[in-house]
């Protein structure tokens, strides 16, 4: 008898990933809930997993644990009545489109004993995990400047990218809800969380979709300047994360899985390896992680305080690429 059981609500893209990978934890007996008939049918059969009709009926087998992986709109209706059953949850990124019943599922969250999580897996890579482990250790004195550089191309890895969400901004698409919000979670975690920003997007290159799929932002994170730059065209798949402390550097290449660091002028990098990893490696580690929590063996790595806030930042670099103006976050 596995001690969790996991239902996935979607499975799409990622939700096919987080029912291989929650199975691979080894830990859980992962059902699913799929609106789509045929695609419910097809996982159901690849898995070897149970597909309930609807939400009601996962519900009525009593899971412990759901992870929410619709498109964007449906993750706070989904949470707040999987929370009010006493479910566990693990909310994708982001965690929603608009603050709308945000303040509801926070009050549920003080009420039910339940573990909410929100997907940003970028924490679930060790390099990230190292990367921000030496930022405060202090050894590279204090952070001033962070800037992330990073793109991939869209049409390569997310070829369906015209029929999903990525579409339509209301839906939780373009390049600021779907990939940058990534970033800006990252990099509220390393440095701490965003105060002001201003930010220029603008749909350059990806054919068939009018969301942006370039972005600029500028943003004031405490003491600590930022810069994040991403567009979803570019031919090499490449990140570079740098924070510039008072007298040292740390660096993350995330394509390299390798963390650089130097501690003064003059000094030579030293270079901490990763090795290559599957992709589905750190949705395995998520998984890990999510069910630790559950378990009360380590705490959640991406609150629902913390999904909140960066819902906050996506709103204001929306906000702010509209009206070109700062915009502080509250
Ligand atoms: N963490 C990551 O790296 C990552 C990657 C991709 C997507 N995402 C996020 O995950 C979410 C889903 O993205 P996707 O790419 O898998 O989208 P998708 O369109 O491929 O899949 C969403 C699935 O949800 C199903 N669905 C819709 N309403 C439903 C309902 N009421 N009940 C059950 N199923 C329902 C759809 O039929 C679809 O199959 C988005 O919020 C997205 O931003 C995260």
């Amino acid at each position: 008898m596995s001690a969790h059981h996991v239902v996935v609500i979607g499975v799409g893209s990622i939700g096919e990933r987080h029912t291989r990978c929650f199975q691979a934890t080894g830990r859980a007996t992962v059902s699913i809930v799929e609106s789509k008939a045929t695609l419910a049918a097809e996982i159901s059969k690849r898995y070897g997993v149970t597909a309930h009709a609807d939400l009601d009926a996962a519900l009525a087998q009593k899971p412990t644990v759901a992870v929410i992986a619709t498109p964007a709109p449906l993750h706070i209706p989904q949470a707040i009545k999987l929370v009010a059953a006493g479910v566990n949850v693990l909310i994708e990124k982001p965690l929603s489109t608009t603050i709308e019943g945000v303040e509801t599922l926070r009050q549920l969250a003080a009420e039910k004993p339940v573990t909410i999580g929100v997907a940003y897996v970028l924490r679930s890579y060790p390099a990230f995990a190292a990367m921000r482990q030496a930022i405060q250790s202090g050894r590279f004195g204090t952070p001033r400047q962070l800037t992330m550089v990073t793109g991939q191309h869209f049409p390569t890895y997310r070829p369906a990218y015209r029929e999903i969400y990525y579409a339509n901004r209301a839906a939780g698409g373009g390049a600021i809800q779907d990939a940058l919000t990534h970033m800006v979670n990252l990099g509220e975690w390393l440095v701490g969380p965003v105060t002001r920003l201003v930010t220029d997007a603008d749909h350059q290159v990806l054919p068939g979709v009018e969301v942006e799929d370039t972005v600029h932002l500028v943003t004031r994170q405490g003491s600590v300047m930022g810069t994040y730059a991403l567009n979803q065209f570019q031919a090499p798949n490449e990140t570079y994360i740098t924070v510039n402390c008072d007298p040292g550097t740390v660096r993350c290449e995330m394509h390299t899985n390798r963390l650089l660091t130097m501690t003064k002028p003059g000094e030579p990098w030293q270079e901490q390896a990763f090795g290559q990893a599957e992709r589905d490696t750190a949705f395995i580690n998520q998984a890990n992680d999510f069910l630790n929590a559950v378990e009360g063996k380590s705490p959640v790595l991406c609150t629902l305080e913390e999904g909140i806030q960066t819902l906050k930042v996506n709103l204001a670099a929306l906000e702010s690429a509209e009206h070109r103006r700062w915009v502080e976050i509250k």
